[in-house]
């Protein structure tokens, strides 16, 4: 069956707790595979530049054991593609990257950045890695995306999970205005960023999104609950709001 949203997990941040120390665990790979075995549509996991959580070898072995598609998130650059090309993930999601961000703050301007994107949706697209973008919810941004002939974009929800009251209400009709526009411009909206239990429903009812990313809220659920039962709880709130 295929579900009409899936949720993909973002396991970075156990990768994150295992640096800290310099261990080997806990291990994110297998995370990954609870997360998997608790309901998970796909694993989402990002090797930044700087290496701060996910590691080289942590994508190979994600790579090797999964059973469940694998979206590699990864900056614009050619050591990034040079892997992503390596290892053939089901899906590739380019974002942008600071070094000196805590997390992605904002989304990729693939307006501004047309000539340099392009190569890598084409080069990533011909060996069958479904291209998504991750871009704020913005007319001018969609229009660049279908310009770059990217299949998919995710929606930036960081500003969303951040407001509240009536500016929310605001930035949650960008987003399904978004969603609406890249949809019938036959791009498939996925989202994420910020995502929690009590902020998700919204966005989950979107009928335009078909996938949602979320890491750190259920990584840090997990310590109270258990990472099944926080991937469990999280795939009952979207379906109701669906
Ligand atoms: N989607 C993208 C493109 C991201 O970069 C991130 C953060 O790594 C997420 C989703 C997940 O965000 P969060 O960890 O806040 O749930």
């Amino acid at each position: 069956m295929t579900r009409p949203l899936r949720l993909g997990v973002n396991i970075d941040h156990v990768a994150t707790v295992r640096n800290a120390r310099g261990s080997g665990y806990p291990d994110p790979v297998r995370a990954a595979l609870l997360a998997a075995d608790a309901g998970a549509d796909g694993i989402t996991a990002h090797l930044r530049e700087d290496r701060r959580h996910i590691t080289d070898d942590d994508i190979a072995r994600l790579s090797a054991k999964l059973t469940i598609p694998l979206n590699l998130e990864m900056a614009a650059t050619d050591e990034m593609l040079g892997i992503a090309l390596r290892h053939r993930p089901h899906a590739a999601c380019i974002v942008p990257e600071k070094r000196e961000e805590r997390t992605t703050e904002g989304g990729l301007d693939a307006a501004g950045q047309h000539n340099h994107l392009a190569p890598m949706v084409t080069a990533l697209g011909e060996v069958g890695i479904r291209v998504s973008l991750f871009i704020e919810p913005d007319a001018r941004q969609i229009d660049a995306a279908v310009r770059l002939g990217a299949p998919v974009v995710e929606l930036h929800t960081g500003r969303y999970a951040e407001l509240d009251g009536p500016a929310r209400a605001d930035e949650l009709r960008r987003i399904a205005d978004a969603a609406a526009l890249a949809t019938k411009n036959g791009i498939e909206v996925h989202a994420g960023h910020g995502l929690t239990y009590d902020n998700v429903g919204p966005i989950a009812a979107i009928p335009q999104v078909r996938e949602l990313n979320i890491g750190h809220f259920l990584i840090g659920e997990a310590i109270f609950s258990g990472l099944g039962d926080a991937v469990r709880r999280m795939r009952e709130e979207m379906d109701a709001a669906r």
